[in-house]
């Protein structure tokens, strides 16, 4: 267990480095204009991922940080369902020809709360517009309380073959405290039901650091998961707590929520836990099984970062749509209005306009920090100076991150031999520290505008 000293000295707020810049750079200075110039700017034959976000939910769990409502009305989910063709539509009139797509992602929220007509009629708008691979990972995130009957089945005829499911915690006092109730028979029967269906690899998300949580709670948690559903990945997220940004989060009894001595026992009892269920620890907070493309992916230096976490996925442009959804291009990022309401406004202000309303130009520095970040969070290692070298920078233009690279190899949390910097198995969990060494737009220390690293 690190000293009090290293946990204050790794503790402060710090974003999840899921992109470089981070959405905390973004503003209004970037807007539809450049979406329209990044998407008529795309080369024939470059490859493209889609990424579809549906904000809406049954309930809401007072945990998330998503950008998230519940809209109980059909006929609301159904013209959400409208808007995200339409938008595909706009997006694809402004692409050339032939941009082969490998991956496509919906997330949210709950995107089974769409009809499943609507699913089926944007699925199919998706196959009309773009070119899918034959053998493209097509992935969703369902809610096992709430799986309409008819969605297995319909998932599997419109070609989807991932799925990642919320669990969190096993234990009834943390799902109370979280407004989220869910029985290991709910969770289980999901999975037979989208097994049955021929869906063939499943995710399942769990979470540390939540209200009432315990080292012991949270190993149970891991080690019933592992045994009963045998999920080919696992992501383990600390619990971002940030009520200045998500209110509902105001609504957790802040005061039994663990500290970051207890955070930090929790994640390495889970991390324990599935190694010894035999998954591969991968990046800062995945899990895999050995023969798994992620974990290849890992192992072999390939692996990518994107909004969606960890990826095997390597095109250079993700397109994101629907409300609050991200998009990414080399010459920078943009992002939708960000509730479902401005996002229909925005959308209803034309035919062919695009909802983006900020977002950020990527500048070579940014490019290139970018990269060591990524490989960083990839690899647990990085030769900042060999990137350096290849973007044409003298070894130098890292100067200002040595002390903090020295202090972290003090603390035992990395080692340097030469420029290679490489995380200790003790130091996997400060991952994002190191990798906030390379930030050059990092926020002043205290500014509240992350959650804490650990
Ligand atoms: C976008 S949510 C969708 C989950 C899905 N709708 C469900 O209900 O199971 C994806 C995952 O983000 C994670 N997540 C959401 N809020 C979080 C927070 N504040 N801190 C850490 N992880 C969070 C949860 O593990 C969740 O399963």
């Amino acid at each position: 267990m690190p000293s009090s000293d290293l946990l204050i000295r790794y503790g402060g707020n710090l974003p999840r480095y899921t992109s470089y810049p981070t959405a905390a750079q973004f503003d209004a200075s970037v807007g539809a204009d450049d979406s329209e110039a990044w998407l008529r700017a795309m080369a024939p034959g470059t490859p493209l991922s889609l990424y579809l976000h549906v904000p809406f939910c049954d309930a809401l769990c007072l945990f998330c940080g998503c950008n998230t409502s519940v809209m109980r009305d059909p006929a609301g989910r159904t013209a959400y369902g409208a808007l995200l063709m339409d938008e595909l539509r706009r997006v694809a009139g402004r692409l050339g020809p032939d941009h082969p797509v490998r991956h496509v992602q919906w997330g949210g929220g709950t995107p089974t709360t769409l009809p499943p007509e609507t699913m089926r009629a944007a699925m199919q708008t998706i196959r009309r517009l773009f070119t899918i691979e034959r053998d493209a990972e097509i992935a969703i995130e369902l809610d096992p309380r709430h799986m309409p009957d008819a969605y297995p089945d319909l998932l599997r005829t419109l070609g989807f073959n991932r799925v990642s499911l919320g669990v969190q915690d096993l234990d009834p006092a943390v799902q109370t405290a979280c407004g989220r109730i869910q029985s290991r028979a709910q969770t289980e029967d999901c999975v037979r039901r989208v097994r049955a269906a021929g869906i063939a690899s499943v995710n399942v998300d769990l979470i540390y650091g939540l209200p009432y949580q315990t080292v012991d709670g949270a190993g149970e948690t891991a080690a019933t998961v592992a045994a009963a559903l045998r999920p080919d990945r696992l992501a383990v997220f600390g619990y971002a707590h940030v009520p200045w940004k998500q209110k509902r989060q105001a609504l957790l009894p802040e005061s039994v929520l663990p500290g970051p001595a207890e955070r930090l026992a929790q994640r390495a009892r889970i991390d324990a836990v599935l190694r010894a269920a035999g998954y591969r620890a991968i990046g800062l907070d995945h899990y895999a099984r050995p023969g798994d493309a992620l974990t290849l992916a890992a192992e072999g230096g390939t692996m990518r970062r994107n909004f969606q976490g960890y990826t095997v996925d390597p095109a250079p442009v993700l397109i994101g749509i629907g409300a609050s959804a991200i998009s990414s291009y080399p010459q920078g990022m943009t992002q939708n209005a960000l509730t479902a309401a401005a996002y229909a406004r925005l959308m209803g202000q034309g035919t062919d306009t695009l909802p983006v309303v900020r977002g950020v130009r990527r500048t070579d520095d940014d490019r290139l920090r970018g990269a060591v970040i990524e490989r960083l969070m990839c690899d647990l290692r990085v030769d900042p100076a060999a990137i350096g070298a290849h973007h044409g920078v003298p070894a130098t233009w890292f100067a200002d991150a040595m002390p903090g690279l020295h202090q972290a190899a003090a603390d035992g949390i990395v080692t340097l031999d030469g420029a290679m910097i490489r995380m200790t198995d003790a130091g996997r969990p400060f991952l994002r520290n190191i990798a906030a060494l390379f930030d050059a737009h990092r926020a002043p220390p205290g500014a509240a505008r992350h959650a804490g690293a650990l």
